[in-house]
């Protein structure tokens, strides 16, 4: 076991020289413009702020720069992992965050699941790996980039599952809101054209924080993605974020343009605010549970009070935890694993989970951790005659000549790649004629699942009436244009020249749970997902393994694919073996904390108020009451987006001023921009841009409100003067909260000056865009993180060592190690192993396993 260990951090080493390459001290700057962030615990400890956002990630970090830009509003975020300075390639460089991320590291919570009823390999190396980010930026720092919606009836079930709700909480709510968080960069037309790019901009955001766009560099096979898909007959979006996905598209990433970095939830939300004393955030602190007041409000909820927490390390004795007090709430925001380990941990949760661990039940709320989903997924890998794939970067040589580029030459790297062909093709797609079968069987099922699921999890009534709810939607998404696979092209297999098709399912009938196993707040909770546990779960799979072969051969794909590396016995019984053996996490959990009616086991309201708490509030993907198609980053950062305005709202009603403004407004909690966001407009704004430009600002923006961006490219251009304004202050954030304003604020004399400001600071920040596109080549793009990085994490983790994993946590319902390698070299010999993993270990009898599938499946 040690020696084990030991290699574990030889190998973490040996992947950390290419960083060493050059020094990290040169990026020191990165860090500059940061918001009051620290790890001086006197900073929190006993004092008061007006919320309390418990965690750094995507949604804490949304949520809590939205609230804050209310003046009056005080806000502390307390992040358990550190501030990401340790880690500024890792994190920002897209290519290299996938190769050498930050999976299995002091960036991971480095979770890990029991082991599974239906995956046989689950516990071995990768797969029974569960990654999320723990830092600033949390998941959103270490993820893939892809940024993606599902369709719109994918959200608009949300709104079915609450009937009742004044709150909406569908489609064009929640495009709203993405829209708010994004800022689209348009690719070159070159990229358009050799990539087959579909998007049109009227469904993107023109100005909020997070930068969104594609690579500066693509590799060439990409080109066959959407041209395969047309060859099979299936529908090519217009769009992927149009309300309609089903289909291939070479979707958005995480990508600010200027510089190819990662636009993470920090570099958006944080970075570019000015110092803004109201935002405190204290890294290398983590929450151990909520506060509550001995007394109830006058309805008979808890109170929460404030948060106790102690040192990340877990060197804080639990007698001497700090405190912070909530004047107004206390938001959690620590995601689908942490949100509700939290919860229960404060005494809210299934009574009985309470007890077993001697917590005293505040409110028995048997939601709490259950009704866990997630994307299973497995890949199939091809040898192609390419020369070029994500494997050349492997070579030092060419790693470390790519980052110079990256580090000098604004990111114009074969770095910048990242995976980004996907497509969700819908039920009829990969079932064809089985579907009325397959359809019918599940209904007839659904009583014996229930039943299942409630032996499984001890599961309450009205957690499964919510879920009975939930399947009948997903089975109906059946008959409906929803995708029901993610197929997902890496540019990074086991070896030269390969690449490999990640298919992962998107709405499972299977449930999960997580729960406590201790009363120890650093404990990890069991993550149980029960993938597959649900047998068309298993078909879906199976039908997507065949989706992926025979895409495989479509068009031009054929021509260049040379060689079929796994899966290649076709037989039902031999695809699911393959399938238990390999299927992993997409990283997309949800539902722990779910927004559903209470008799339906939900957890939050449609306010996002935990259930018996008067101000307890959950802003994350763990309220996400049911999977949809999509990777989730974009949609949490909607949620957040959407919660920020509820709150910036419900606590506007103590303004006067703000109550004239909300008029008629019916809504206790309106959902709509608030007062509040529609002012702030000049923060940093623009200083040197002349008046003329604010006024054809101003004109421009009252004729064609919709389209600034393409405005303030060519004023950048023609007043040459939005130059010298850059660099001063803080250009992007002002040119958001400005255009913001005019988008929403009408044409009173207020939203004209916002809007002029707004368009003011386009034209500073868009300048740069302009300096770049001539000369640039293009943008490109790539896929590939999800499959990429069981590559990558492999690596690290075996280093020739075969599957020497060291679990940090032992589950009382896992397996031990040594089960775990004896069933690791079992697996081997299988058929169907995860071909990336192979080809990273030395281990001879892993490597020859490999010959089991050499038969080429075509020729080129
Ligand atoms: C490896 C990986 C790849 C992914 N790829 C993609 C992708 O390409 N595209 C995409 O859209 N989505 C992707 N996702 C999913 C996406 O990143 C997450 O769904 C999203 O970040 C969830 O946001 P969140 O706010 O719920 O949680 P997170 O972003 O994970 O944030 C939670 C934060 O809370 C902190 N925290 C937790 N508990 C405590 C506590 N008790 N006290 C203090 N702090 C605490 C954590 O450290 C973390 O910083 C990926 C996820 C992973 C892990
Ligand atoms: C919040 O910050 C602003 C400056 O951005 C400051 O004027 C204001 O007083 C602060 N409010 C509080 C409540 O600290
Ligand atoms: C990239 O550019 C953005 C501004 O466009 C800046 O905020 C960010 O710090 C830069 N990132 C890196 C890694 O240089
Ligand atoms: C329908 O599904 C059942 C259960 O999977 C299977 O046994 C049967 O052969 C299928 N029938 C057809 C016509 O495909
Ligand atoms: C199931 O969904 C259908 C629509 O697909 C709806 O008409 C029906 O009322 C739902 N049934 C239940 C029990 O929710
Ligand atoms: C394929 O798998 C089946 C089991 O489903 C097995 O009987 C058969 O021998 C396998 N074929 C090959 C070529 O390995
Ligand atoms: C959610 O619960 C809170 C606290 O009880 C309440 O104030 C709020 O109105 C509720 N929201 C909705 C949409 O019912
Ligand atoms: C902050 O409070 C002041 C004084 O009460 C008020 O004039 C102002 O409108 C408030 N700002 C917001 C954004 O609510």
């Amino acid at each position: 076991m040690k020696l084990q260990i030991s290699s574990l951090l030889l190998a973490s080493l040996a992947s950390s020289t290419l960083a060493a390459y050059n020094p990290h001290s040169q990026h020191k700057h990165w860090l500059t413009s940061r918001a009051d962030t620290s790890d001086d615990v006197s900073k929190v400890n006993n004092k008061d702020f007006d919320f309390i956002v418990v965690g750094g990630g995507v949604g804490g970090l949304a949520v809590a720069a939205r609230i804050s830009e209310n003046e009056n509003l005080t806000v502390a975020v307390i992040e358990a992992g550190g501030d990401g300075s340790e880690h500024e390639d890792q994190i920002y460089i897209p290519g290299y965050s996938y190769l050498n991320g930050l999976t299995v590291s002091d960036y991971d919570w480095n979770y890990k699941v029991v082991q599974q009823q239906v995956i046989n390999g689950n516990d071995q190396t990768f797969g029974s790996r569960w990654p999320r980010g723990k830092g600033l930026g949390g998941s959103g720092a270490i993820n893939g980039l892809f940024w993606c919606r599902a369709s719109s009836d994918e959200y608009n079930a949300w709104n079915t599952l609450n009937p009742d709700s004044r709150i909406d909480w569908g489609w064009e709510e929640m495009q709203k809101y993405m829209k708010k968080s994004e800022t689209l960069h348009k690719p070159s037309q070159e990229h358009i054209d050799t990539f087959n790019i579909n998007f049109d901009e009227e469904y993107h955001g023109t100005d909020g924080p997070i930068q969104v766009g594609w690579p500066y560099y693509i590799y060439d096979p990409v080109k066959h993605w959407i041209p395969a898909y047309d060859s099979l007959g299936i529908n090519i979006p217009e769009d992927g974020a149009s309300g309609n996905n089903h289909g291939p598209v070479i979707t958005t990433s995480t990508i600010n343009p200027s510089n190819m970095s990662r636009s993470d939830p920090k570099a958006g939300y944080i970075d570019p605010l000015p110092p803004r004393p109201n935002l405190t955030i204290l890294t290398n602190h983590q929450v151990t549970t909520v506060d509550f007041s001995d007394e109830k409000d006058a309805d008979g909820n808890l109170v929460a009070n404030g948060v106790y927490f102690g040192k990340t390390d877990g060197s804080t004795d639990s007698n001497d935890y700090f405190r912070a007090t909530a004047n107004k709430e206390v938001i959690l925001s620590g995601g689908t694993v942490n949100t509700p380990q939290t919860l229960q941990l404060s005494g809210i949760g299934p009574e009985d989970l309470l007890q077993q661990y001697d917590i005293e039940v505040k409110n028995a709320l048997p939601g709490v951790g259950h009704n866990l989903q997630d994307h299973a997924a497995t890949s199939v890998y091809f040898n192609t005659n390419v020369a070029e794939t994500w494997y050349e970067l492997k070579d030092d040589q060419t790693a470390a000549v790519e980052l110079e580029k990256w580090r000098n030459d604004d990111g114009k790297s074969k770095w910048s790649y990242v995976n980004q062909a996907i497509a969700y093709p819908d039920a009829n797609d990969i079932m064809s004629d089985q579907l009325d079968n397959f359809s019918s069987n599940i209904q007839n099922n659904i009583d014996e699942y229930a039943d299942s699921v409630k032996n499984m999890y001890n599961e309450d009534d009205t957690v499964i009436a919510g879920m009975r709810e939930q399947w009948n939607i997903t089975h109906g998404y059946l008959d409906k244009e929803v995708g029901q696979l993610e197929m997902l092209m890496t540019m990074l297999g086991g070896g030269p020249g390969e690449i490999g098709f990640q298919l992962a399912i998107q709405h499972p009938f299977s449930r999960g749970v997580i729960e406590i196993q201790s009363k120890d707040p650093f404990t990890h909770p069991a993550i149980d997902p029960g993938y597959l546990t649900h047998s068309a779960d298993m078909e879906i799979m199976r039908q997507g393994v065949r989706f992926a072969i025979e895409l495989s051969k479509a068009g031009e794909m054929g021509d260049y694919i040379t060689k079929q590396e796994n899966y290649n016995n076709n037989t039902d019984e031999a695809i699911d073996m393959a399938i238990r053996n390999d299927a992993h996490t997409e990283y997309h959990p949800l539902g722990t904390a779910a927004m559903l009616p209470l008799n339906k086991g939900g957890v939050v309201n449609t306010s996002l108020i935990v259930y018996g708490t008067s101000n307890l509030r959950v802003v994350d993907s763990s309220i996400i009451p049911i999977e949809i198609s999509a990777h989730l980053m974009a949609t949490t950062y909607g949620i957040a987006e959407k919660a920020a305005d509820i709150i910036k709202t419900h606590y506007s009603q103590d303004d006067p001023d703000e109550r004239n403004k909300q008029g008629s407004s019916s809504s206790e909690e309106g959902d709509g921009d608030s007062g509040a966001n529609k002012k702030g407009i000049a923060i940093g704004v623009v200083v040197g841009i002349v008046g003329l430009a604010t006024i054809g600002a101003v004109a421009w923006a009252v004729r064609r409100n919709m389209k600034k961006r393409a405005w303030a490219h060519s004023m950048a251009v023609s007043t040459g003067r939005g130059v010298e304004a850059e660099g001063e202050g803080s250009p992007t954030w002002g040119y958001k909260e400005g255009s913001s304003a005019n988008l929403t604020g009408g044409v009173g004399a207020g939203g004209l000056a916002a809007a002029g400001a707004g368009a003011g600071a386009v034209a500073v920040t868009s300048q740069s865009d302009d300096t770049l596109s001539p000369s640039r080549p293009s943008f490109h793009s790539y896929d590939g993180f999800d499959g990429g990085a069981g590559v990558a994490v492999s690596d690290l983790l075996t280093n020739g060592h075969g599957y020497g994993v060291v679990p940090q946590h032992d589950f009382s319902r896992s397996i031990s190690s040594i089960e775990r390698a004896e069933q690791a070299q079992a697996q081997a010999q299988a058929q169907a192993h995860t071909h990336a993993q192979d080809e990273y270990q030395q281990t001879p009898s892993l490597s020859s396993t490999h010959d089991v599938h050499t038969t080429p499946l075509f020729k080129q």
